[in-house]
């Protein structure tokens, strides 16, 4: 059955636009938003989807002419991929790779390889390409639950193993300042005060706690406004703010406060970093839209969740530093002298409390902090969550 169907692909790689007649196989193929490729044992396109003629620049009635060495140079590493395939008959697969050819430039491609099962042809490999930086979009994006996940078992841990005993110290330290010498009082005072300050550094973990988020119609625009107040009132009082908001958008389904949060520190960070390379021209873009094709599972469930409004936060500042980048959203990363490193990580525990998703954008001159959120359904109301 594998056979007939792969004959039947090939033959209709072979009719070239013939879509109306195509068996499924094609149309599933073509409906594929990643690019395929199928090349014979001559390395010559037998077929490409629709987003490989968009990939590549070139139509498939034009691929179905060419060979991938009329596109790329001999001594790229994709041909030594494509024979290892032949001769390992597995899916082998290169990240980084470069195509570069004066019709094609792309950078930083991931492509697997397979061979065709019951190939009646022989010899033929399927490649599968992928622009690495979405697949690294997504890697980051699913990367701060985890980092959030591994925060809020960390404030779960300081709650109980470090108030508790800490509060036995305090407690401890009080009784004796009653009867020791004036001298003396100074270290029990020491060590009531610093307990005091060991408390409060613990309860600030505590937002990262477990606990159920409320959540209700939140006009976004007000959150942004808001936000924008306080910054232009404060902290963010020299620097510019452009404002592109899209009116027509409906309420988020989520927590008031939580989101003027995440909001808050966003454009804290996007300010700070303006002052600190000081900026000649400071600019903070907030913006709001619709974006359809957004989805999530929801943890734990098999259930998916729309994420059709996207917020973001854009600066023209310096970019987010290299080293910081690949640990972002984690708890206590930070480039700053006195930055806490909490800022990040708590919005990505918000975010992930919303089932919503984040996204980061960042070079010398634009960095963007894009949040999807879920929109409020009629069912949402009675959802009791
Ligand atoms: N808009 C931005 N531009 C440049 N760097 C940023 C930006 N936002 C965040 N960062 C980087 O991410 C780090 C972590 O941010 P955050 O978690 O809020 O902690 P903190 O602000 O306390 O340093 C910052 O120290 C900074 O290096
Ligand atoms: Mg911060």
């Amino acid at each position: 059955m594998a056979s007939s169907m792969t004959r039947r692909v090939l033959a209709a790689v072979g009719r070239g636009a013939d879509r109306g007649r195509a068996p499924d196989a094609v149309q599933i193929l073509g409906a594929l938003p990643v690019p395929v490729v199928l090349l014979d044992a001559q390395n010559r396109f037998r077929f490409a989807n629709h987003a490989a003629e968009q990939f590549l620049g070139i139509s498939a009635a034009g691929l179905s002419q060419l060979a991938l060495g009329d596109l790329i140079p001999a001594d790229n590493p994709l041909f030594l991929l494509i024979e290892q395939v032949r001769h390992g008959e597995a899916t082998v697969s290169d990240h980084d790779l470069t195509l570069e050819s004066p019709r094609l430039y792309k950078q930083g491609i991931t492509v697997q390889g397979s061979p065709l099962p019951e190939d009646p042809e022989g010899g033929s490999v399927l490649l599968v390409m992928q622009d690495a930086s979405a697949a690294r979009a997504l890697d980051r994006q699913l990367a701060f639950r985890g980092a959030a996940r591994s925060v809020t078992g960390m404030a779960a841990i300081l709650a109980h193993e470090v108030k508790n005993p800490l509060s036995g110290i305090r407690g401890a330290a009080q009784l004796l300042e009653a009867s020791v010498s004036a001298q003396d009082q100074e270290l029990t005072v020491l060590i009531r005060d610093e307990a005091d300050r060991i408390r409060a550094l613990v309860d600030r973990m505590e937002i990262f706690g477990e606990k159920p988020i409320t959540r209700g119609a939140v006009n976004i625009h007000r959150v942004l406004e808001h936000v924008r107040r306080l910054a232009q009132t404060g902290f963010a009082a020299h620097i510019r703010f452009a404002e592109i908001y899209d009116p027509s958008l409906p309420a988020v389904w989520g927590n008031r406060d939580q989101l003027v949060q995440v909001v808050l520190n966003l454009v804290k960070n996007a300010a700070e970093a303006l002052t600190q390379a000081g900026h000649g021209n400071p600019e903070i873009t907030l913006s709001t839209g619709f974006q359809h094709g957004m989805r999530l599972a929801i943890p734990g469930s098999s259930a998916r969740v729309d994420l059709p409004l996207v917020v973001s936060v854009r600066d023209n500042g310096p970019g987010i530093p290299d080293d910081i980048r690949p640990h972002l959203f984690e708890p206590f990363v930070s480039s700053k002298a006195q930055g806490s490193g909490l800022g990040l990580a708590l919005v990505a525990k918000i975010m992930g409390d919303h089932g919503g998703l984040i996204e980061v954008d960042s070079r010398p001159g634009r960095t963007e902090f894009r949040l999807h959120l879920p929109v409020l359904n009629e069912t949402d109301s009675d959802r009791g969550e």
